[in-house]
């Protein structure tokens, strides 16, 4: 198993570029699922998470090509299995993504039920009511969900009363194909909610009230090829601005889109630190001080992602002051303070709430990466602290940062990858 060997104390200084979204190339590679054509998706990022979402079309039957540039051509039209088996399902959670997309297009869909992972329960039920509700029928059996429809899906009228990243973005796949209309209240209005839906609508889809938590699809009866860019990832990008305001450093951050992490922004600000944006880019400069503790409670977009909660809580650690670090999404998403405390963070737990108070200086000592946005966390604490941090399982950092040690390289950091 590969680590991170880090020695921290050096304040992160440079530019790079942004990769494409992990959390909208996935739904968007199901997606594909939909078209009676080939479709070409470009700036997928190389990462562990979507090389298993082509590897899930692949063992279905479905061709891929991939060029150099990480642009990918789906063939969806060689299809010849409906299932997504538990060996990948087990690997990738987000391989529920295909349900409603096989559902629709093909009538039925075998999809091994996804467990719970280490950041929370994390159930589908939202997924299977929706679909349910247009007409599906939903067994699980032997561990899979066995989903069939009797002709085309209907539109329905669905109300969620969780607001669900994936749940919405399964029934939208599904909605686009089904006959008549769909309206799908208290949708995720997440920034790749909105890149899936545009990704649609190039495809053919008729989707109205994009960006807002109702979304209305009138079916149509066959979807088209089409070449899409995904867009850049928002919790890259905020991991970078706040691994550098962490360290009191600079950075510039390309290929990127400030209006999409406008609560990350405003954090950052409260912390003290200048930030400048313009099109596709953003600076921000620390300009040598320490950065001021924030209080933030994480909520459905356009509030504080729970994907930056870590991080944030990595930065609080050797801020001034105390931070008080909220999270509602999640059950268990405060895990990686227990690691920041072996380090000599000073963070009290209190049922969802950690209490913050900022220390001088960490530690640098072995920890170990528990899931993909506590890792990141990890690896911002061992580039503020005193000597060598070592992090262990960095598997799951693989899965959502592209070339994290190079581009933290770049950046003038002290990292190196080693396998064990
Ligand atoms: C997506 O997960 C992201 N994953 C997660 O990113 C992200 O943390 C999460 O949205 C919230 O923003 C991908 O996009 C692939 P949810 P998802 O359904 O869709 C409850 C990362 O680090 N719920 O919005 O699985 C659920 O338990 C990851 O990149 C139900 O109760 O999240 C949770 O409390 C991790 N029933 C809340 O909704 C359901 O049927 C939000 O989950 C579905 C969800």
């Amino acid at each position: 198993m590969d680590k991170l060997i880090i020695t921290g104390g050096k304040p992160l200084s440079g530019e790079i570029r942004i990769s494409g979204s992990k959390n909208s190339g996935l739904p968007i590679l199901a997606a594909t699922l939909l078209a009676d054509a080939p479709v070409q998706i470009c700036n997928l990022p190389h990462l562990n998470d979507i090389t298993t979402m082509l590897a899930l079309l692949r063992c279905m039957g479905v061709g891929v090509t991939i060029n150099e540039k990480m642009c990918v051509e789906v063939d969806p039209t060689t299809i010849n299995d409906f299932t997504a088996p538990y060996e990948l399902v087990r690997t990738m959670r987000a391989s529920i993504l295909v349900l409603g997309p096989i559902l629709a297009r093909h009538g039925v869909a075998n999809v091994s039920f996804p467990g719970g992972c280490a950041i929370g329960s994390r159930p589908v039920d939202i997924h299977l009511r929706g679909l349910e509700a247009m007409g599906a029928e939903i067994q699980v059996d032997e561990g899979y969900i066995r989903a069939k429809s009797n002709g085309r899906l209907k539109g329905a009228h669905i109300f969620m009363d969780v607001v669900t990243v994936g749940g919405t973005e399964n029934l939208l796949m599904a909605a686009v194909l089904a006959e008549g209309k769909t309206v799908l209240e208290n949708a995720a209005r997440e920034p790749e909610v909105v890149d899936l839906a545009n990704c649609l609508v190039a495809m053919g889809a008729d989707i109205k009230g994009i960006g807002t938590d109702t979304l209305t699809i009138h079916g149509v009866d066959r979807l088209h090829g089409c070449t899409y860019h995904v867009m850049p990832d928002r919790i890259e990008t905020g991991t970078y601005l706040t691994a550098a305001a962490a360290s009191r450093g600079r950075v510039m951050l390309k290929n990127t889109d400030e209006h999409i992490l406008e609560a990350v922004l405003l954090k950052l600000t409260e912390a003290g630190a200048s930030l400048r944006t313009g099109k596709g880019w953003i600076e921000l400069d620390m300009k040598g001080n320490r950065p001021r503790a924030v209080n933030l409670k994480t909520a459905p977009y356009p509030a504080f992602p729970t994907d930056m909660q870590s991080q944030f809580t990595a930065m609080n650690a050797v801020a001034e002051g105390t931070g008080t670090v909220i999270e509602t999404i999640f059950e268990n998403r405060l895990i990686q303070v227990h690691e920041l405390n072996r380090m000599g963070a000073n963070i009290r737990l209190e049922g969802n709430t950690a209490i913050v108070t900022g220390v001088e200086t960490l530690k640098g000592a072995p920890v170990m990466a528990s899931d993909l946005r506590a890792s990141a966390s990890l690896v911002i604490a061992g580039m503020v602290a005193q000597g060598q941090t070592i992090v262990d399982r960095i598997y799951h950092i693989d899965r959502g940062y592209e070339c994290i040690e190079e581009k933290l390289q770049l950046l003038g950091a002290n990292i190196r990858r080693v396998a064990s």
